[in-house]
């Protein structure tokens, strides 16, 4: 997540909002999802709450360019999806200035994160320095070979806009959709799903496992490797409710425990079901380049093996 480049992510919240509103044929309390092979109303905001998040979303935005608020990126307003003020009594922005990135481009680099740590990192360093401060870190997974760590900063660069930045399914643009985004701290349903149907569902949208194509597929935007990552982090934060501090906000405590016979990345090769899921995905998926073929794990970047990564973050629980 290091080499990106933040205006992709402007670009991508402001294309999300476009391509996504306004759909019709409402889903709400039909019992469209399934969880192990039963049919249930699929765990999603209530309207109120979503209508909230909206206008926060719109405030902050107001109030950053009346220089009452700084976002943290000189993304407006990124500091509402993460759902912790960025500003602090010491941190004082006027009015157009921004926090993100030191004085290049007018921001101050003032925010909290600047009175947490004693030297906010340079260029794009600072995305992930930002992250990590303002986001727990794990020292174990609960899908071996996946490291949540990394499948946190995909997450926040590329789901927060819909499932929101605690997972509720309460993004900004999550009422616009209907089907309403999926609240991915639900246990009582997310514990339920196996590795294979979460990968699935991931790496071909939603059309991949009978859902609606509201969930895009990120076969093209992720490697394998990462899609594992974002697994690990979503069970990491089964049953996570908002914190009432930040004690709680840094360390939450998951409800989920490894299935039994689940595939994962260091068995994925060797699992007849999850390859046949892959290889259906990957035929689905338009527009794919030499580099990014293959189910399986793919060389270069900034992704490590999963063997490596199972070394680095031992299976918790
Ligand atoms: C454009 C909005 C949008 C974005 C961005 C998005 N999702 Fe979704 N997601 C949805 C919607 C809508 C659904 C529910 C689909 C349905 O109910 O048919 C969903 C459903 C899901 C599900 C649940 C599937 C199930 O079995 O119930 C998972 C898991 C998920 N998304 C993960 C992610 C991850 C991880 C990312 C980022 C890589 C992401 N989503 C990005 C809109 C989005």
């Amino acid at each position: 997540m290091k080499k990106q480049n933040l205006k992709i992510c402007v670009i991508a919240m402001a294309s999300l909002v476009a391509v996504w509103a306004g759909s019709s044929a409402s889903a709400a309390g039909k019992k469209r999802c399934t969880a192990q092979g039963v049919k249930v109303e699929c765990p999603t905001q209530s309207d109120a709450v979503l209508e909230r998040a909206r206008e926060s979303y719109g405030k902050e935005a107001m109030d950053m360019a009346h220089g009452k608020a700084g976002s943290t990126y000189g993304i407006a307003p990124f500091d509402y999806l993460t759902g912790v003020g960025k500003r602090t009594d010491k941190t004082t922005l006027t009015e157009g200035e921004s926090g993100y990135g030191g004085s290049a481009g007018g921001g101050t680099g003032k925010t909290e994160l600047w009175d947490r740590v004693k030297a906010p990192a340079k260029g794009e360093a600072i995305y992930d320095q930002w992250t990590n401060n303002w986001s727990p870190t794990f020292k174990e997974t609960l899908v071996p070979g996946a490291d949540p760590n990394q499948g946190k900063q995909w997450y926040y660069f590329y789901c927060i806009a819909c499932h929101g930045w605690m997972l509720q399914g309460d993004g900004p643009v999550a009422i616009d959709l209907d089907p309403r985004p999926r609240t991915l701290v639900a246990g009582r349903y997310m514990n339920k799903k196996t590795n294979l149907e979460l990968f699935t569902v991931i790496k071909g949208g939603g059309e991949a496992v009978s859902l609606s194509s509201s969930m895009p597929s990120w076969g093209n935007y992720l490697q394998d490797q990462d899609i594992w990552n974002v697994v690990a982090w979503i069970r990491a934060m089964q049953d996570v409710k908002s914190p009432r501090d930040l004690d709680e906000y840094l360390n939450p405590k998951s409800t989920f425990k490894p299935i039994a016979g689940d595939v994962n990345p260091l068995n994925a090769a060797d699992n007849e079901d999850f390859m046949e899921a892959q290889e259906l995905i990957e035929a689905e998926i338009a527009g794919r380049g030499e580099e990014m073929q293959g189910g399986k794990y793919v060389e270069g970047g900034l992704r490590e093996r999963p063997q490596d990564v199972a070394k680095e973050v031992k299976l918790g629980n």
